[in-house]
């Protein structure tokens, strides 16, 4: 065993934060062993392998998404232990009310998901996208105005926090009076969190900003089914299951609220991310600026070398193997985006980053499958914009080199969550130039 495995070995994924600054190195060394293997501190099975990955996502007959963003670090009442040979597909069923997050759409599974799910999707239609987008390119514009004159700015708080918050509060129709409540509030629970609603190292669950979320939308649902007005909020609460059924405001209040919860944080990672790396990157920022089709696909890029959901969980409804490797029933598997999509048997020299590489939009930074990333049109165009509007009011933008340091020993931070993948803060300085 060479220095560096001891040395992984020891330390657990989960709970240290031996992995935040950078978890390549360890998913390398995992995948390296089997793209598919049980760490020893809590006998999770790591899925570091792309095919492998694709395989259990696209298998919810085998694979539950019950606690898919705990997994078991947030209590699980399941009995697993004594079931490891059977299909614990019923006993599942039997606790789900007991689990943590068991109300929230990425927890479900069939069929209760595909009727949530529909009801998610109907808000997203392709004209909703395009009214949303049409939003996004002026609100950009009016965040830059707040600081573009400063010549510097710590990019999160100054555009990415208020930036995602107020676009998916536009997709939602979140009254404009009503914004910069959402903005405050959101924006204070996100710092008081540690910017992890869940997945930090110690396994902690937020409930707040879902509570507020919870009582704002049932309230806007219940008042547009007794006063329908021509606004967004009316097509809301107007919507219905696939059967027919009206949902209860609550069913609707939490569609809404898992918009917010699982748009927020990782749209304001992949923003801080695509800025981290043309302030990193002048050859690629200069490419960029002179063609800017280039743009959808560096977005892709960033997506596969640094996306923000760094895994998820699945848990084994049955005796089953995956790539090889014997799966018992309840057995959590983590499914590490981050590694899949550095998998070289799908992406030559995956650790680069190349700007031109062809099937960088195969990553499965947005996972894939049933549960696969509703808000990702929302998560790319947010982050295209703010390129384009970012490029059009500056001629060059920089790291700076009073927070993080002189190029070639920068300091950055990153989250201290298993789950999400991304800076705690970016300072960037630029070139302001007179709008045209
Ligand atoms: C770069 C930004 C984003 C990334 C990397 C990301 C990533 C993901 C991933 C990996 C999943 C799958 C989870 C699983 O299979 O267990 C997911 C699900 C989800 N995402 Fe995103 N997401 C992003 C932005 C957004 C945005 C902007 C929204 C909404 C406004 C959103 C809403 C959701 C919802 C509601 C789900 C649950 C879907 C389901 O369970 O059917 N996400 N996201």
């Amino acid at each position: 065993m060479s220095d560096t495995s001891h040395e992984f070995e020891a330390h657990d994924f989960f709970r240290s934060d031996r992995f935040v600054n950078d978890p390549y190195p360890y998913f390398d060394y995992l995948r390296e062993q089997s793209p598919v293997l049980r760490e020893p501190h809590h006998g999770i099975v790591m899925v570091t392998g792309y095919a492998e990955a694709l395989e259990i996502y696209n298998d919810p007959v085998r694979f539950s998404s019950c606690m898919s963003t705990t997994g078991p670090f947030a209590g699980c009442p399941i009995p697993l232990e004594e079931h490891k040979n059977e299909d614990i597909s019923e006993l599942i069923e039997a606790w789900r009310d007991k689990t943590p997050f068991h109300d929230q759409l990425p927890t479900m599974d069939p069929p209760n998901h595909t009727a949530h799910r529909s009801l998610l999707m109907s808000l997203i239609t392709p004209r909703r996208l395009k009214e949303n987008e049409d939003f996004m390119w002026k609100l950009a514009d009016e965040q830059i105005d707040t600081f573009i004159s400063r010549g510097a700015c710590e990019f999160m708080d100054a555009f990415a926090q208020p930036f995602a918050v107020l676009v998916v509060s536009d997709l939602l129709g979140v009254p404009p009076e009503d914004r910069t409540e959402f903005r405050k509030h959101l924006i204070r629970v996100e710092r008081e969190s540690g910017g992890a609603v869940v997945g930090g190292t110690d396994g902690e669950v937020t409930h707040g900003p879902l509570i507020f979320l919870y009582e704002k939308f049932s309230a806007y649902i219940e008042d547009r089914r007794r006063n329908p007005r021509a606004d967004v909020l009316t097509g809301l609460a107007q919507a219905t299951f696939p059967d027919g059924s009206v949902p209860e405001p609550i069913d609707v209040a939490r569609i809404a609220a898992n918009m917010f919860a699982a748009g927020q944080e990782t749209t304001v990672r992949l923003l801080s991310y695509a800025f981290q790396l043309i302030g990193e990157r002048p050859e690629i920022q200069q490419r960029l600026r002179a063609d800017r089709s280039l743009i959808p696909n560096f977005v892709e890029e960033c997506l596969r070398t640094e996306g923000p959901v760094k895994g998820d969980f699945r848990l084994a409804k049955m005796p089953t193997s995956i790539g090889g490797v014997e799966i018992p029933a309840g057995t959590f598997l983590f499914i590490a985006n981050g590694a899949a999509n550095r998998d070289s048997r799908r992406f030559e020299n995956p650790a680069e980053f190349q700007l031109d590489r062809k099937n960088a939009r195969l990553h499965v930074g947005f996972g894939a499958g049933r549960h696969a990333c509703p808000g990702a049109p929302l998560a790319r165009a947010e982050t295209v914009v703010a390129l384009n509007r970012m490029f059009d009011r500056t001629s060059d933008i920089r790291i700076s080199e009073t927070v993080h340091g002189p190029a070639g020993a920068r300091r950055y931070s990153y989250l201290p969550t298993f789950i999400l993948r991304g800076l705690t803060h970016i300072s960037l300085e630029f070139d302001p130039v007179e709008a045209g």
